[in-house]
């Protein structure tokens, strides 16, 4: 359980209408619980599809939440108007694509300056806007000032963005792949950014990514996605090193496999979430099940039939796998 909560997810659902006449809801997030400190960095990993955007934007109010409840500082989802622009100048979102998310028709100050003025923030605009500016590494910020998007690298925009998430000194940011469309030289550059701004503002950031390697360099807590759900969450070096959930251990094998890891191809491709399989949702893929430990364990009719929850561990982890409620289980 994370310290000092800033957000509390519990048994979060989102459920997309049926695209046809007949069809069945795609159960995008399916039974969350998640709980977000402040100061505190979470990366959410899991691959195509899992449904860590749609829950991204179900914490910020941006897709409505089909079951469960979002505690945000101590209070429930804002019922009110005046409550919901309030929670939205404390809780950001920096989308994965800077230039999508520019208006290319705005400077650089008026990009920032926006945000203030929607909040009728207006006092001391420019010191505020040149503040966030320079404090997400653009200075000195006169020099960006009067620029438009087209001028800036793809780096200079994303921290344009965030500048433009900043100025409203948020609580809560949440990133949406935030580096996956920029040069790989810049990278780094731009998730040390939030790393020091969680420190420095004491921020909650909750970081959503495919690549567990970049959440490796960021997170103080790993959370994996696997088709609605959170499967395995842990402290990263614990997560890294002692990976339990089948899943993680495949993920991870992929980004150590130039440490000389074997690498684990899982079969198949992970289900569609209008059709979540029985049992434990990984089942058909699971590499456990198909080597015959399972079997072994004398677990397998579970993993087909029961669901398995998500159990915390001695050392504040917690894996939903039935396997790892087996005495003789060795973690890989
Ligand atoms: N508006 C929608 N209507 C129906 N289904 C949707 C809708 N938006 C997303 N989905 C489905 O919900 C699931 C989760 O999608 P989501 O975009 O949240 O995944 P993701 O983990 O962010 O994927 P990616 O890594 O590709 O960004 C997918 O199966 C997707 O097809
Ligand atoms: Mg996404």
């Amino acid at each position: 359980m994370a310290r000092d909560p800033l957000l509390v997810c519990d048994d979060v659902h989102v459920a997309y209408p049926p695209r046809r006449r007949g069809g069945k809801p795609a159960r995008a997030v399916d039974g969350i619980d998640l709980e977000i400190s402040k100061g505190e960095i979470v990366a959410l990993v899991g691959e195509s599809g899992c449904g860590k955007t749609t829950f991204a934007r179900a914490i910020l109010g941006l897709q409505e939440v089909s079951a469960g409840s979002i505690v945000f500082d101590g209070k429930s989802f804002p019922a009110t108007a005046d409550d919901r622009k309030s929670f939205h100048r404390r809780a950001q979102i920096v989308f994965q694509d800077p230039t999508a998310s520019l208006n290319p028709r705005h400077s650089v100050y008026e990009i920032v300056a926006e945000g203030l003025r929607i909040h009728g923030l207006s006092d001391n605009e420019h010191e505020v806007v040149t503040r966030a500016l320079e404090r997400c590494g653009l200075h000195p910020a006169d020099r960006y000032l009067s620029k438009y998007p087209h001028e800036l690298s793809g780096g200079q925009r994303q921290r344009v963005v965030i500048a433009g998430a900043m100025v409203l000194e948020p609580k809560l940011l949440v990133a949406d792949e935030p580096v996956s469309s920029l040069d790989a030289s810049v990278r780094g550059e731009i998730l040390g950014l939030l790393q020091t701004l969680a420190r420095e503002q004491e921020m909650a950031v909750l970081v959503v990514t495919h690549d567990l390697g970049l959440a490796w360099n960021i997170a103080d807590r790993i959370a994996v996605m696997y088709l609605g759900r959170i499967v395995e969450i842990g402290a990263t070096e614990e997560l890294l090193a002692r990976p339990k959930h089948p899943y993680t251990q495949a993920l991870l094998s992929v980004v150590l496999e130039h440490l000389g890891m074997v690498q684990q191809i899982l079969v198949g491709e992970m289900p569609d979430p209008t059709a979540i399989p029985s049992g434990c949702r990984f089942h058909q893929r699971c590499p456990l099940l198909q080597s015959g430990e399972a079997k072994k364990l004398g677990i397998d009719s579970r993993c087909t039939a029961e669901d398995p929850v998500l159990r915390s561990d001695n050392d504040g982890s917690s894996v939903a796998c039935h396997a790892t409620e087996s005495p003789t289980r060795v973690a890989c």
